[in-house]
């Protein structure tokens, strides 16, 4: 039988998951929103690119969670976006409302479902979805790091003029300001980009993934990113569904690794058919483990003005 993957929200962020998804022939694909039509009409327009694409995956769009029934994995992109001049924490309370409904549906339909929160605050409302959900923290996710450590891959690539499929690139913390690239654990073909790139070019590299979100937003106004989130979900569905074992970071809950405890924050994650598997431990020196808490602080207060 094929997979399940229903993505709540089909606004942009959460149609392009689809397409990802279902050009990649990953799973069937329910596209679920409470506004009447879009979902419908985004679902059967992709539905019908199909036959081009050589591709069975089946799209539904729907505003009846009813459709989404035993989904093996539910991607929760509902929400606002941001506009230019909102950091992403002024979503805070419009989009915990949001969260705390979606999660009750969905828990109702797929109570066996890994949940991939993708909603802004993003740490903030992966620690709504989890505690909402009621579900254990291996079945809760967020998105944050794989997005992130793509945007400095991008970076790291374009200054070297080397392939993107060369640099690999870690990036831990909160989606957020305070996130903390880590250029040590970054390399090129195995070589650490420190040693490849002076460090005042680095640090600008690093300052500009951390403001990658908002670059975005400034050009196109109305609204926030949505190629390169949809894509760093994908690529997080594709580990779970095809049990990869694959190591990436992601926004997890975390009782006392890396120090920090009870709460959702980036690390590097290892994710297969149980969902999160492992989270993988690294060695920080002091400045990066500070750096880590100042992040995992920011969270914690983002949690504390919600109650979760
Ligand atoms: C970004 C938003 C989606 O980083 O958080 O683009």
């Amino acid at each position: 039988m094929r997979k399940k993957v229903s993505i709540v929200g089909s606004g942009n962020v959460g149609a392009t998951a689809a397409h990802w998804i279902a050009s990649k022939e990953l799973a069937d694909v329910v596209l679920i929103d409470i506004v009447e039509g879009v979902p419908q009409g985004k679902g059967l327009d992709l539905l019908e690119a199909m036959p081009i694409e050589k591709r069975d995956s089946h799209i539904l769009g729907t505003n009846d969670y009813a459709d989404t029934a035993n989904s093996d994995i539910v991607v929760i992109t509902a929400g606002i976006p941001r506009k230019p001049g909102m950091s992403r924490d002024d979503l805070l309370n419009t989009n915990y409302k949001i969260m705390q409904d979606v999660v009750g549906k969905v828990v109702q339909h797929s109570p066996n479902c890994i949940i991939i929160v993708v909603s802004n605050p993003l740490d903030a409302m992966a620690q709504a979805a989890f505690k909402a959900s009621k579900f254990p923290k291996h079945r809760v996710l967020g998105m944050a790091g794989v997005l992130d450590s793509a945007r400095f891959r991008t970076f790291i690539a374009e200054e070297l003029k080397v392939s993107v499929e060369n640099v690999t690139a870690f990036v831990l913390g909160g989606h957020g300001d305070t996130m903390v690239p880590l250029p040590r654990y970054s390399t090129v073909a195995g070589i650490p980009i420190t040693e490849l790139i002076a460090k005042d070019k680095l640090d600008a590299l690093v300052s500009r993934t951390a403001n990658g979100g908002a670059e975005i937003v400034k050009y196109l106004k109305t609204g926030s990113a949505y190629y390169a989130p949809s894509a760093a979900t994908c690529e997080m569905v594709e580990a779970i569904l095809k049990d990869k074992k694959k190591i990436m970071p992601c926004a997890a809950y975390l009782d006392g690794e890396y120090g920090i405890k009870g709460y959702f924050v980036g690390v590097p994650c290892k994710l297969g058919a149980k969902g999160l598997e492992e989270i993988i431990q690294i060695k920080l020196t002091p400045e990066e483990q500070t750096a880590l808490n100042k992040s995992a602080d920011s969270v914690k207060e983002l949690c504390a003005v919600i109650g979760v």
